[in-house]
């Protein structure tokens, strides 16, 4: 998944295909590729790294064609290669295909394909959609795109051309965006608004199961049964660099707001349909090395330990195995304590090249010890050098302080606690069966949650002269709490500091004077009563609190003690780190705004440290 470009019209598609893909390199990307349609065959380009080393195999090799695709890629099944890159075909070599998004059924599909005699080329999941439509093509490309796409489970936006029909493109999309920018005598297919600004200003944005079927005088619009659609015209009035962040002011706050679709993506296929078991094709240790196990050590840094912290939490509640969390930079001079024969170590890294992380891992293997990683980037050097790796399919994060890539590994890490619990004997089926619920419906809550924005954006506003700032919490709350102020510290510069909320009065309420704001987290039922305790030691110190806690009970609760609330949507406990950390994310986000913070770049930070 990543960009995806298409032309259709009168000029030559390749300098546009590659102009519109340059246009999206700000996304991050690890290989790309074209395909144009030339004198009824189809030219396929492509090639692993920057565009630039695609651009220089062009050289002298060039298509020429006036309809075209293109796509950047950021992997997710496959690592980036050459044969892994987008367009793929079938194995007629009449169609193509760019996609982004993740194809939750594809081992099904490519089994009943192999089955029927089609050959695959490379690992993607992509690739069983063109060899569909090569199956279903009877003459109308519109007709077997929509057959193919009515197989297809999970997410995509998907651009297709056939030499059998070189003047027509079809585009369809569910859960991934796609749009097609309308020219004169010309059209544009593109997952993004900045590939098409340099042509066009108005673009029909596909909904949801819509199919635009594209030809340089035409763009028709209909739904998956082939109904036609009316569509309104969208006229893009963001400059250039607004465009890049989808009209977000920021790359941050876009993130933020990724976070429904990274979960659900995250989520896709490792859910079993009736929601009892957890189905992680990709992990290779086995229930006997499971059941074996009597430790587990977590290690990360920055953002990425703190989802590592959430991890040990759920690990002991629902795998009942011990459970260590180190920074990289301590553990792997630490010398800790490893028995290859029942210690597992689980490294956690969005980029997957901190180079604290991935010399924790190496010390690791070297004492035998099987590595687990975590990670959001297929191909980076954890995910190459570990024993086994589960990639969160976040998409790429470009702003520097860590959301998405954060919330969507404390999802791997409870997936993987229920799944080890099951494997353990340690949790039981209603127990796996509640949990695997909620994080199902995790996706919609993160969006109802996000639609509160602008309240907590105005409380945030208010925060903005804040000096010093606690945040207390019990249990996962205090992992959470972590976070929190870590994105507070790194965007805002506010001074903040996190403490498990039983721990205050062991020294930290002298700090507690009048004014001062305490943050306080109770999502968690079992222990509020606790947390109401704790926020009175702070209230008779005439601090403002402000609680936050999930909707109902819990909420009215809370009312009373604290001066502000932001309710969060009710879920179990064990799932409610990933919501209860986006209030604090825009808290972060909006005090930064407010006291005219870069907050994409952050002084001081970097998006990824690769060295000690
Ligand atoms: C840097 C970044 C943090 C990130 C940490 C770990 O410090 O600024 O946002 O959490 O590295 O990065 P990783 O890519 O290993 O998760």
């Amino acid at each position: 998944m990543c960009g995806i470009v298409g032309y259709v019209g009168p000029k030559q598609a390749l300098p546009v295909l590659i102009n519109g893909l340059k246009r999206l390199e700000y996304r991050g990307y690890d290989s790309a590729g074209v395909a144009v349609l030339t004198d009824h065959h189809v030219e396929v380009r492509k090639s692993v790294g920057r565009l630039s080393v695609l651009e220089g195999r062009l050289e002298g090799d060039a298509p020429k064609g006036h309809t075209g695709i293109g796509h950047t890629r950021w992997a997710t099944h496959g690592r980036p290669s050459d044969v892994n890159a987008h367009p793929h075909g079938d194995c007629s070599g009449r169609f193509v295909v760019v996609h982004n998004g993740i194809i939750e059924n594809f081992r099904g599909l490519k089994e009943w394909l192999v089955s029927e005699g089609h050959i695959f080329k490379s690992e993607t999941d992509t690739e069983v959609v063109p060899h569909l439509i090569e199956h279903y093509y009877s003459g109308d490309l519109a007709d077997a795109v929509r057959e193919a796409a009515s197989r297809l489970r999970g997410s995509f936006a998907l651009a297709v051309a056939s030499s059998e029909e070189p003047d027509r493109l079809i585009a369809v999309r569910r859960d991934s965006p796609l749009i097609v920018g309308l020219g004169e005598g010309e059209q544009f297919i593109a997952s993004d608004v900045p590939a098409i600004l340099e042509h066009t200003r108005r673009a029909y944005i596909l909904e949801d199961g819509e199919m635009a079927d594209v030809t340089a005088e035409s763009v028709e619009v209909t739904d998956l049964k082939g109904e036609a659609k009316k569509k309104k015209p969208f006229i893009v009035k963001w400059d250039p660099v607004q465009a890049e962040r989808g009209g977000y002011p920021h790359f941050m706050l876009k993130e933020i707001h990724e976070q429904p679709k990274a979960f659900r993506d995250t989520l896709t296929g490792r859910v079993a349909t009736n929601r009892k078991s957890v189905k992680l094709d990709e992990l290779t240790l086995t229930p006997e090395k499971i059941k074996g196990l009597r430790k587990v050590f977590i290690t990360a840094a920055g953002t990425a330990y703190h989802a590592g912290l959430v991890g040990k939490y759920l690990f002991e509640r629902l795998a009942r195995l011990p459970v260590e969390v180190d920074l990289a930079s301590e553990y792997r001079y630490r010398d800790p304590i490893l028995n290859p024969d029942d210690t597992l170590v689980i490294v956690v890294s969005q980029s997957g090249e901190t180079a604290d992380t991935l010399a924790a891992m190496r010390e690791s293997q070297a004492r035998g010890v099987h590595a687990l990683a975590i990670t959001n980037v297929v191909g980076s050097s954890v995910a190459r050098e570990a024993d086994d790796v589960i990639h969160t399919w976040a998409g790429p994060e470009i702003a520097v302080a860590s959301t998405k890539a954060y919330t969507t590994q404390i999802l791997l890490l409870t997936l993987l606690a229920v799944h080890f619990g099951q494997v353990r004997g340690t949790l039981d089926e209603a127990r796996a069966e509640k949990v695997l619920k909620e994080l199902v419906e995790l996706p919609q809550k993160a969006r109802d949650l996000l639609s509160k924005e602008e309240a907590i954006a105005d409380f945030a506003r208010r925060c903005a002269a804040w000096k010093d700032v606690f945040f207390i919490g019990r249990g996962l709350d205090y992992a959470v709490s972590l976070e929190g102020q870590l994105k507070l510290k790194e965007i805002s510069y506010i001074h903040a500091e996190a403490y498990a909320a039983g721990e205050l009065k062991h020294g930290t309420l002298a700090l507690v004077v009048e004014g001062v704001p305490v943050i306080a987290l109770s999502t968690q039922n079992d222990l509020r009563e606790k947390m109401i305790s704790n926020i009175r030691e702070v209230k008779a110190r005439d601090a403002f609190v402000l609680g936050i806690a999930p909707e109902g009970s819990g909420a009215e609760e809370m009312r009373h003690h604290c001066d502000q609330l932001i309710a969060i949507p009710e879920t179990d406990g064990l799932v409610a780190p990933a919501l209860a950390v986006i209030p604090l994310q825009l808290l972060a986000y909006h005090a930064a705004v407010a006291r005219g913070c870069d907050v994409d770049k952050p002084r001081n930070l970097a998006k990824s440290v690769t060295v000690e």
